[in-house]
């Protein structure tokens, strides 16, 4: 297969919740221009909507909310659905944590099974009372109020858990500091301190102090590196061509992708550079190159942890006999699809040597061209990681389901087509 050309990536999901959330709390109108329009922040947008913000149409151009101030919402009578949204559910939750009115959130079968301890333990410790189906699972009730300032030592690295007990903390106007294990994506307290807020941050541990207002503000969302690294990933397993990735988010705390596939012998070359709502982006070249195997370490996931299945896959054909290994990837197990099982045991099914040790990785490089059917279990990017695979000379890999992929990247298969070819 050849790779060649030009592909603008779709906006960064982490940053448009974000975005989103935070114009809710903002003082008046604003506007952000390619922002993220896929099932998340569909998601995102719909429970804005229900509690009474003012969110305009969310396409791929804009999307405009318009902030009524630091406690902007109104009770919803209605379950507020938050899809197969992961970050919906627990942002959220730290918002109406500051609200005094009761509100129940649910989500679709794969949110449903996903942890939520991580988040209500801390939140109660704030003042609010939640009460959870089974397993602190959703569908959950919270009752928010008046709220205490909060230190907390999260015992998972996750942007989701920091960012939750941020948003309560500037609702609630109490001070909140969290600590974690290893640092997470940043774009909460880049984006709080871009409007005035007093962010401090010393080694894991980030302090956010409560605000007056925040002011409204406009910006371009910078594309996302999550969705832009299966482009890459084929521009590399290509055999020849050049592709380059336009508008890529790159933040050091979401790029560890680009720094193990140079550790892979795959350096994507960056040819411009740029910042955009206080996040660094740019344009990446990828090429083809062979694969050495990669040896990823548990404070290197959380810039990484949404590009795991991909590197694996990639791992799949690095050089012959050679093995990679992905220590502390547990958090794996609990996305939107328990990845974990998932990757190893459809790199199995295509006729890769892969197994997992706890919470330990390992993908055995091959040079046979994978065949067989994947197991998505709705999961989008599983479904990405595997389709790249196809750029593989001699692929044949069916997956059970593609629709998934509109939940981060609608697109893909038609910007993946659109690129790459039959030599
Ligand atoms: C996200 C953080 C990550 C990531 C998810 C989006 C975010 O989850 O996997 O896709 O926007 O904060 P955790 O923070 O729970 O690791």
């Amino acid at each position: 297969m050849i790779a060649r050309g030009e592909v603008v990536v779709p906006g960064d999901k982490s940053i448009t919740h974000r975005a989103l959330m935070v114009a809710a709390l903002a003082d008046g109108r604003c506007v952000f221009t390619s922002p993220l329009a896929a099932g998340d922040t569909r998601s995102t947008a719909g429970v804005l909507r229900a509690l009474g913000v003012k969110v305009g149409p969310l396409s791929d151009r804009r999307v405009s909310v318009t902030g009524a101030g630091l406690r902007p919402f109104r009770a919803s009578a209605r379950a507020l659905a938050c899809g197969n949204s992961g970050t919906t559910a627990r942002l959220l939750l730290g918002l109406l944590a500051g609200h005094p009115f009761e509100a129940t959130l649910t989500g679709d079968r794969s949110l449903r099974r996903r942890p939520m301890a991580r988040v209500t333990e801390p939140l109660r410790r704030m003042g609010a009372a939640i009460t959870a189906a089974e397993g602190e699972r959703l569908p959950m009730r919270v009752r928010g109020g008046s709220l205490r300032p909060l230190q907390w030592r999260s015992p998972v690295a996750s942007a989701q858990v920091k960012t939750c007990l941020f948003f309560a903390g500037l609702v609630g106007g109490v001070p909140v500091s969290v600590t974690e294990p290893a640092v997470s994506r940043d774009h909460s307290e880049r984006l709080l301190r871009l409007l005035g807020v007093r962010v401090e941050v010393d080694g894991a541990t980030v302090t956010v102090h409560p605000a007056a207002s925040l002011p409204a503000f406009d910006g371009e969302i910078p594309g996302d590196i999550s969705s832009a690294a299966y482009l890459i990933a084929a521009g590399v397993l290509a055999e020849g061509g050049e592709l380059t990735v336009r508008n890529v988010g790159m933040n050091p705390t979401r790029s560890g992708f680009l720094r193990a596939l140079e550790r892979m012998g795959a350096k994507v070359e960056v040819v411009d550079r740029w910042t955009s709502l206080g996040e660094p982006a740019g344009t990446l070249v990828a090429r083809p190159a062979p694969l050495s195997p990669v040896v990823v370490e548990p404070e290197e996931i959380p810039s990484l942890v949404d590009e795991v299945p991909l590197l694996a896959c990639l791992a799949s054909r690095a050089e012959k006999g050679w093995t990679s290994v992905f220590r502390g990837v547990g958090e794996l197990r609990v996305k939107e699809s328990d990845r974990l099982a998932l990757v190893a045991s459809n790199l199995a099914a295509l006729g890769v040597s892969a197994h997992t040790e706890g919470d330990t990785l390992m993908v055995e490089g091959s040079d046979r061209p994978p065949r067989g059917r994947v197991v998505t279990a709705g999961d989008h990017r599983l479904a990405m990681a595997f389709a790249v695979l196809r750029t593989v000379p001699g692929a044949e890999i069916e997956l059970d389901d593609s629709r998934c992929v509109g939940i981060s990247y609608p697109n893909f298969f038609r910007d993946y087509a659109r690129v790459v070819h039959s030599a």
